[in-house]
């Protein structure tokens, strides 16, 4: 009071002022994805944390580069498997994946070795949603939403349980499962599928093989994802596909950008927030710089 009586601030300011911290502290659930995805959003959780907000990190007990912060809560809990273990799993999957060339067969193995780690993910996840104390305190703190990387969709499945609005932040989804959940429109004949190499102009046989692809994704994406969907139908009781899953994120934050991607028609609740994989940049090398 003696603050506003000194210095005469203006009725409107403090009613915006209270109207304003109503707006500001919501309370963040955050289920992220560990590995490199980890790196863009402890940014984003960083600055989220700068504007006033709660965030409880949920993260494994082992993990490759999920780490703590000032900026918000870490809760652990306990995985069936040693850090050493993961920490060699990894490496040898980094090994096999990066080198080779991104044809569709190189990409099939790479997915073979993916659910490999996809299956120590989902045991991770399991752990999680059957850990009954770590589960009642999420509950009972009432959150206001929660945020995650849906690409192995422990965040999905625990915002089910818990019945909290999502946002999605995530590089994408196999198998174009995120524009499939969004019912985004995606013809065949004019969306090529990834590592088919064709651009929007297809001949006759570019447009069934890209048909080809696209049906072959499905089947792969569904093995991908089995342990996932079997996780999510066994704790919500009831029968759940992932990409019903998917379909109930109420914003998707999409860290992509049009010089990797196809121009396609996206839902209003899709965002492209490409440029966030740069906030870490470096300055142009000297070669580089010569172009200009
Ligand atoms: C967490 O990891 C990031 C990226 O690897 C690093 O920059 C940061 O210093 C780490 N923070 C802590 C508290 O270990
Ligand atoms: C990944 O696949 C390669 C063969 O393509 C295999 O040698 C390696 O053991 C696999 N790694 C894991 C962790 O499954
Ligand atoms: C969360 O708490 C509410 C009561 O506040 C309860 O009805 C509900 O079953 C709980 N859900 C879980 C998943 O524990
Ligand atoms: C949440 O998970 C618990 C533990 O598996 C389960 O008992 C409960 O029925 C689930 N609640 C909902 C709403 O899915």
């Amino acid at each position: 009071m003696v603050f506003v009586w000194r210095y005469q601030i203006p009725k409107g300011l403090v009613l915006f002022l209270s109207f304003w911290s109503l707006a500001e502290g919501g309370k963040l659930l955050v289920v992220p994805q560990d590995g490199s995805h980890w790196l863009s959003m402890r940014v984003v959780l960083e600055k989220l944390w700068e504007r006033g907000h709660e965030i409880v990190a949920v993260i494994p007990e082992a993990t490759l580069l999920l780490n703590s912060s000032q900026s918000f809560t870490i809760k652990t809990y306990s995985v069936p498997y040693t850090q050493e273990f993961l920490d060699e799993s990894y490496n040898s999957i980094g090994e096999n994946s990066f080198g080779n060339s991104p044809t569709l067969e190189n990409f099939v193995f790479l997915l073979i070795n993916m659910s490999e780690l996809t299956n120590i993910f989902s045991s991770a996840c399991r752990h999680l949603l059957y850990n009954k104390e770590l589960m009642k305190y999420l509950n009972d703190t009432k959150f206001d939403a929660i945020m995650t990387d849906p690409v192995l969709p422990c965040g999905p499945i625990v915002a089910e349980n818990l019945s909290l609005p999502s946002v999605y932040f995530m590089r994408g989804l196999p198998c174009t499962l995120d524009y499939q959940a969004a019912q985004c429109p995606s013809p065949f004949s004019y969306v090529p599928k990834t590592f088919t190499s064709s651009a929007d102009h297809m001949t006759f046989t570019e447009r069934v093989k890209n048909l080809l692809v696209g049906i072959s994704e499905d089947l792969l994406c569904y093995l991908f994802y089995l342990k996932y969907e079997n996780l999510a139908s066994e704790v919500l009781q009831r029968e759940v596909t992932v990409l019903e899953l998917f379909s109930k994120a109420s914003i998707w934050l999409m860290r992509y950008d049009f010089v990797f991607e196809y121009p396609r028609p996206i839902m209003p609740n899709m965002v492209y927030v490409g440029g966030i994989n740069c906030a870490q940049r470096k300055s142009l090398s000297k070669v580089c710089r010569c172009f200009h």
